[in-house]
């Protein structure tokens, strides 16, 4: 473990640019602890991003390894991930883009005991994704009996407003996506309301991946968890209900413990999926803030989709959404706020991502308040005008802006010839 933590910090000094920029504010802005252990070791997240511990308006991604114990190549990997980021920003535009648009956490391991006892469970022998609440039965209900390991996850979930993640594996290859569990206990394919999200996001890692994608025994290389093999107390399936995160289990080798000359294989084989799911919160989805009528002011309002029975949360401090969804599809998006009145406009999701912004007139407005709201800003219920006023908005508060400012300028220029003017031969008088 010290050894461990010596290369991780060793890592960040030497080779992360990014980080370096802020270690002058401290070190808990890169590298923070979400927690302990059982036996009392740290679980370490490294964060980054070109503003690491600050809040933007920009989506959070997590990589989460070594779950179980005696799984260790996602915290290999997942360290070098961390390294070849630093190295790569602004030489690669893959590393640049997801160092500049998002904020990446990584958390090697979760499961540091089991790692050093080289067995599933933690040092209780709790295995850690069976281990959180779960929806079909109330198991793990009681918040106060969780291992300090998956409390430190739920917190962290709580407090960070993640848009998706992915944990690591190892003993099979297959991205695997929610539910994990059915409700009748069965073995049947049991997706989420999300399941068309969770199958392109799936694909985007099987995909990328050296030969995920070719499994025999995984269609596509993905598949339902429940199909699968269900199990209860998951993950990811809390992730997806209580942190609106969505998040994939990812078994990226077949062998659980391979030899350590084969890591830097592994690395290569997984290292397009990894940046090419995290990079995909930013170059698709939906995107966008919303924000009070009345006030002006960014509001944590709900943003969903008509059909799919889930919402996610704006944030608190910029409005700001990011929602996933599989492309190529019409959707109505949904904004809603308690307080305000509800906003749906229709899109059209391609390849790349919408940028959407919703302003919600307070309940009880009166009419007449009302309309000059729309005229000023409802995206709203106009399917034309949507693409032009959705992705140029700011373009055109922007202009607005310059034009208010230009005749500002103008008048007072013109105003204060008038009044040097007339103010001229009235000046003798005056003395
Ligand atoms: C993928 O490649 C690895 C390493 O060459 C090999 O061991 C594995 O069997 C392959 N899996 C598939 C599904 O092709
Ligand atoms: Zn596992």
């Amino acid at each position: 473990m010290l050894t461990f933590l010596q290369n991780l910090y060793a890592h960040t000094f030497k080779l992360c640019l990014p980080i370096i920029y802020s270690l002058f504010e401290g070190l808990h802005d890169h590298v923070i602890s979400i927690g302990k252990s059982v036996n009392g070791f740290a679980l370490l997240v490294i964060e980054i991003s070109d503003k690491p511990g600050q809040s933007e308006s920009e989506p959070a991604f997590k990589f989460i390894g070594n779950v179980h114990g005696d799984e260790p190549v996602g915290r290999e990997v997942l360290i070098k991930l961390a390294n070849w980021l630093c190295d790569n920003y602004l030489k690669d535009p893959l590393a640049t883009l997801i160092v500049e648009n998002m904020h990446l956490h990584i958390l090697p391991t979760m499961n540091p005991d089991g790692f050093a006892l080289r067995r599933r469970g933690n040092a209780n022998n709790v295995d850690l994704n069976r281990d959180f609440p779960d929806q079909f039965f109330p198991i793990n209900d009681e918040i106060n009996y969780r291992q300090p390991e998956t409390r430190a996850i739920m917190n962290w979930v709580k407090q960070e407003h993640f848009t998706a993640s992915a944990s690591l594996h190892g003993g099979a290859l297959v991205a695997n996506y929610p539910w994990d569990g059915s409700r009748d206990q069965s073995k049947q394919y049991y997706g989420c309301p999300d399941d068309k999200t969770f199958r392109y996001m799936a694909s985007v890692y099987s995909q990328s991946h050296y030969n995920m994608s070719l499994s025999k025994e995984f269609n596509g290389g993905i598949t339902n968890g429940a199909f699968w093999y269900p199990i209860y107390g998951g993950m990811q399936d809390w992730n997806y209900i209580h942190g609106g995160c969505f998040e994939l289990t990812l078994e990226i080798s077949d062998v659980k413990w391979p030899k350590a000359a084969e890591l830097p294989v592994i690395w290569e084989h997984n290292r397009m999926s990894m940046l090419n799911l995290a990079a995909s919160l930013v170059k698709t989805g939906v995107h966008g803030r919303i924000f009070a009528a009345d006030t002006g002011h960014p509001i944590p309002g709900s943003l969903m989709i008509k059909g799919i029975d889930s919402e996610i949360r704006a944030s608190r401090t910029y409005g700001d959404y990011h929602r996933m969804l599989a492309p190529g599809e019409n959707y109505e998006v949904m904004a809603s706020m308690e307080g305000f009145k509800t906003k749906a406009t229709r899109i059209l999701l391609e390849e790349e991502a919408v940028s959407l912004d919703f302003i919600l007139d307070p309940d009880g407005a009166d009419g007449q308040m009302k309309m000059l709201r729309n005229n000023c800003g409802c995206l709203c219920d106009n399917d034309k005008l949507f693409h032009v006023q959705g992705a140029h908005l700011e373009l055109y508060l922007f202009v607005l802006l310059v034009v208010v400012a230009l005749y500002v300028l103008f008048k007072r220029k013109t105003s204060s010839k008038f009044t040097t003017q007339r103010h001229s031969p009235k000046r003798p008088i005056a003395v």
